[in-house]
This record gives structure tokens, sequence and C-alpha cells, in this order.
């Protein structure tokens, strides 16, 4: 009998945004699992230690670029160094992404640019660089993009970062079409609210003042169940699933009454 494979050991994926939080910990899932992984963040500083913990972890090895994805130029070179200490990529991870809360009325022109630029211009400009590398290759090629449950449902105060994150979503499955000739999966991921330094920051509150998981009304999420998730996606196992999007939000549950939105209405 045919046995399941969501193995992604040996395999060569670059991830952005992976000094914390989410990417961070895809980083090291999928270190842990055999991959080697390229990661980036805007700071050496910050990125630099990822690495090494991965490195002086058993499992792939790391390789730490300073790479800003608003920056087309960053972005050529991250790819380009990614691909040159991996021997190729298989797997592109466009997790880079942030945001403010704020009504419509209050963001300016430039708060709205910076917000759909970091998280949609930066996945259009790491999606058009990894067709390079990814497109006709030897092995499959696999996308995956981090949009969020703001881009499937409307909340007040995420006008810039919904319509960012619908775009994502929109991209992802466009791709998808265009690229499944080339041997490329594009797939999408949508978290519902998940405990990160990025929230916390969002919010303006203490990573450990978040409400405890348990008594919300939907469960805040651990950034390792988005991991998992991608690792999923990355494997063999889904290579019937391509242009989707995959939601991991937990469900209401009754009985607790603490809401979770903290003002983000997830
Ligand atoms: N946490 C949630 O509840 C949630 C829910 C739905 C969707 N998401 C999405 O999931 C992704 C990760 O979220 P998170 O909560 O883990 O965020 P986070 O804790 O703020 O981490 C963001 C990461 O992205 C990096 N980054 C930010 N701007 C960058 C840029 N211009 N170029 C390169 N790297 C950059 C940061 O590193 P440096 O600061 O060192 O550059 C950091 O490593 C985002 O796309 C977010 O929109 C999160």
């Amino acid at each position: 009998m045919q046995q399941p494979d969501f193995g992604v050991d040996g395999k060569r994926v670059l991830v952005t945004g992976a000094s914390r939080g989410i990417g961070q910990s895809i980083a090291e899932t999928f270190a842990a699992a055999g991959a080697d992984v390229a990661i980036c963040s805007r700071s050496m500083d910050r990125i630099g230690p990822v690495a090494d913990e991965i490195n002086d972890a058993d499992g792939g090895r790391a390789v730490a670029v300073e790479c800003d994805v608003r920056d087309r130029d960053d972005v050529e070179r991250f790819f380009e160094r990614a691909a040159d200490e991996l021997g190729g990529l298989d797997v592109v991870i466009n997790n880079a992404g942030g945001e403010f809360v704020a009504n419509f009325e209050d963001i300016s022109e430039n708060g709205w640019d910076s917000v759909t630029d970091l998280n949609l211009g930066g996945t259009y400009r790491c999606c058009h660089v990894a067709g390079k590398y990814l497109r006709n290759g030897e092995h499959e090629g696999v996308i995956i993009n981090m949009a969020s449950v703001n881009g499937q449902h409307a909340a007040p105060g995420e006008s810039h970062y919904g319509a960012a994150k619908a775009g994502i979503i929109r991209l992802t499955e466009t791709l998808a079409t265009e690229w499944s000739n080339d041997g490329v999966r594009v797939n999408c991921i949508a978290p519902g609210l998940i405990q990160t330094p990025g929230v916390a920051q969002t919010l303006g509150i203490d990573e450990s003042d978040m409400p405890p998981r348990e008594q919300t009304h939907r469960r805040i999420g651990y950034p390792e169940e988005i991991a998992d998730l991608a690792v999923f996606l990355a494997s063999p196992a889904a290579s019937f699933v391509d242009g989707e999007t995959y939601t991991a939000k937990g469900v209401p549950r009754p009985g607790n009454s603490m809401s979770n939105d903290l003002g983000l209405d997830r």
C-alpha cells in the first residue's frame, strides 16, 4: 500500500521575513524536517542568529541574507545568493508582511502605500523573481504566499492590509493557472490570529499580555501551526493542490466568551 509522502527532506527552501514570528517558525520547521533554507529579514543582526540556531541544530542548514522585499535589487540579490548557496531552489515562501491598524479616513497616501507595497508589492516582486528559478526546473517548484483572513473577510481598521492580502489571494490563483504548465504550484495560507511579536507590536502590547489562548472564543494560533501547513503544501502529498488558499484560524468555541479579536477582529 502507498504511504503518504509529507517529506521535504533535501528541498531547497527560501523564506522571506524569517527573523521572528511565523517566518522563523517556518524556517526552523523545514530545517528540522531536513530542508536547507535561505532566510532573510531587513537586518543581518536579526536574521543571522536564526540561521546560527538552525545550523547548530540537527537537520538542514541555513543561509541568512539581509533583504528588504520592498527593494527589487535586494530581492534579486537574495534569490541569487540563495540559489548559489543551496545549489538551486525548490520552494519559495513569501511570508514577509506587516501592518498598522487604522480607520480608512486616517490612512494617508504614505500609510496606504507602505502597507500595500510591503505585503502585495513584496509578494509580487518575490514571485516575479522566483519564476526565474522555479519554472521549468528539474524538480517541481512550489510557491507559498502568506495572506490573512483579513484578505477573505472585511474587518474595521484593515482596509489597506485587507486589500493587499485579498490581492495576494487573487495573485496566487492567477499565477497558479499561468505557471501550471511550467511545473510550479502556487498556493496561499490565510492565518487567523497567531501569537507573534508582530501582532503584539501592532496592538501595542507585550507578547506576554496576550489573553490566555485557551480562554478566548476562537483560540489564538501558534506559529508552528502555520509552519506545519506550509510543510504539507510544499510536500509531494500536496501535488494536486494548486491555486488554493488554506485558512488556518480554528473555530469559535462555545463556553469561551473572551474575545480574541483584540481590535483586529480576525
Ligand atoms: N500573526 C498573525 O496573526 C498573522 C495573521 C495573518 C497573517 N499574518 C501574516 O503572516 C506573516 C508573518 O506575520 P508575523 O505575525 O509572523 O509577523 P512579525 O512577527 O512582524 O514578523 C515579520 C517578519 O517579516 C520581516 N519583515 C518585515 N518587513 C520586511 C521587509 N520589508 N523585508 C523583509 N523582511 C521583512 C521581519 O523581519 P525584520 O523586522 O528583521 O526585517 C520579521 O521577520 C505576514 O505576512 C503577516 O501579514 C500574520
